[in-house]
């Protein structure tokens, strides 16, 4: 096998390069090399830049597996075109739409109208609304195959929730190459193509996964079961290093990691029919409240999890939220069943309407959930039209419910942890008006002016309406009155 690097410099103060690399039979990598980037969205940091890598398969029919981040449109399109008359590609996987992997899937349509657009459903729903381009497109789902000729049959892999709904992974039984997008990746970014010195990774591969996998580790742990059958030659990620020389060590890491983060996260799972109704809108709304409180939410499709899955996922979870799906979809009917078999009286339940139209009847299922003694967390959510802001917000509401319910515990334990110090503090207070700074190690990390819900900044303390309560917020377990006005 050759490996030939190609560097090809632009007129930038951030050094980009391009890659390219000969896996397996038939099979090339091109990696885009962003050696200088020192962010990743709004707060991952990066101090090795990154690199995005895409996958050019040949047999009989040609697949490209993702693209590259739009800074590289240039550099990209040379490399790819260097390889292959664009014009001959039958299928681009898309394995997740964010754009540092789906930028140029538009100039590639422009070039090629006729590639065939494969990946989850959800995916080709995200790239309607982005490409505002027709194009043609293959769905698919956990278990169905693709062939491409000469050996290559690819088996899609779905792996939602990781970091997005959206993704998949794509074996390719020829070669062993497990194609994987963002998992198993790392920002990283040199000329070693594979994972040749795993110790200098580790902190890097570590990072990564707590920043986008932890969160949804159950989904992880389902993803490695859904992988574990497979005879993986290598991880084609798509950020970083490829992994071929300590495979079984990257995969036991995230099972390791993601079986302690499973043991100690109080989580809600989320049922519904992905693209039925307003489902995604909703779910949305009322995921976002129940993440204020620090609960994690794994989405479940109803229609896509097997029943063992589905079991599995009820029986873990601290609360349930159900979507209604369509009373004709026979698979998603056979799913409540499998729900309702599971469910247990510690649990909070909350249900909505999904609006499709033919929404399953929401008061039968809640009383049967109530027959087994779940515990409410909120009303049923009627939908009759589509969601506008008063619904947006009572979805919030009832999301937030649900997470203020199954942090009740926690919520009493940090009140009853207010200790002496701040007791004593309080008791200096008298009338006037004071500012109350939270220290967390010596460094103060929010202030409060006395009575204000929420925190304000010191300048606009003065100019505050005087307190009337005392805050109640944990953090000021080891508050101390910093200065009064009186
Ligand atoms: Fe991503
Ligand atoms: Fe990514």
């Amino acid at each position: 096998m050759v490996a030939i690097t190609q560097f090809a410099p632009v007129p930038s103060r951030q050094r980009l390069t391009t890659q390219i690399v000969e896996l397996a039979a038939d099979t090339t990598a091109i990696r885009s090399l962003d050696w200088d980037r020192d962010r990743f969205d709004i707060e991952f940091g990066l101090r090795n830049g990154t690199t995005y890598n895409s996958f050019l398969i040949c047999g009989d029919k040609v697949a490209l597996v993702d693209t590259s981040h739009r800074k590289f449109e240039e550099l990209y399109l040379q490399a790819l075109t260097g390889l292959i008359n664009v014009a001959e590609i039958d299928y681009l996987v898309v394995s997740h739409t964010e754009p540092d992997h789906s930028a140029l899937i538009g100039d590639l349509l422009n070039l090629a109208p006729d590639i065939v657009i494969v990946g989850a459903k959800i995916a080709i729903q995200f790239l309607e609304n982005m490409l505002h381009l027709p194009f043609k497109s293959l769905i698919v789902k956990s278990g169905d195959r693709l062939d491409l000729g000469q050996g290559h049959e690819l088996e899609f892999v779905a792996a939602p929730n990781l970091h997005w709904p959206d993704t998949i992974f794509s074996y390719d039984h020829h070669t062993g190459i497990l194609y994987t997008c963002d998992v198993f990746g790392m920002h990283y970014c040199d000329d070693h193509t594979y994972d040749k010195n795993s110790h200098l990774l580790e902190e890097d591969f570590r990072y990564y996964y707590d920043c986008l996998m932890a969160p949804n580790a159950r989904s992880v742990l389902a993803a490695l079961k859904r992988i574990s059958k497979l005879d993986i030659k290598l991880i084609a990620t798509g950020h970083g290093p490829l992994l071929k020389e300590s495979i079984s060590h990257w995969l036991e890491q995230y099972q390791t990691w993601s079986e302690t983060k499973a043991k100690t996260d109080t989580f809600v799972v989320f049922f519904y029919c992905q693209d039925y109704g307003y489902s995604e809108h909703l779910a949305g709304a009322i995921a976002h409240g129940v993440n204020r409180n620090g609960v994690q939410v794994e989405v479940v499709d109803l229609q896509e999890t097997p029943p063992q899955e589905l079991r599995e996922w009820v029986e873990t979870a601290s609360g349930l939220i159900i979507g209604m799906p369509p009373q004709s979809c026979l698979v998603a009917h056979t799913a409540l069943s499998t729900i309702l078999a599971a469910a247990h009286q510690k649990q909070a339940i909350g249900l909505f309407e999904t609006g499709g139209g033919e929404d399953e009847p929401i008061y039968p299922l809640r009383n049967k959930f109530q027959g087994i003694g779940l515990t409410e967390a909120f009303p049923p959510i009627l939908v009759k039209e589509a969601p506008q802001t008063a619904m947006d917000q009572l979805c919030d509401e009832a999301g937030t419910d649900m997470g203020q319910w199954l942090t009740r515990d926690r919520t009493q334990k940090n009140i009853q942890a207010i200790d002496l110090e701040l007791e004593k503090a309080l008791g200096r207070i008298s009338s006037g008006l004071y500012l109350i700074t939270a220290k967390k190690k010596r460094l103060p990390v929010r202030c409060w002016l006395l009575g204000s819900p929420k925190p304000v900044v010191a300048p606009s303390v003065w100019r505050s309406p005087l307190p009337k309560t005392v805050p109640s917020n944990p953090l000021c377990k080891s508050a101390i009155i910093l200065s009064s006005t009186s």
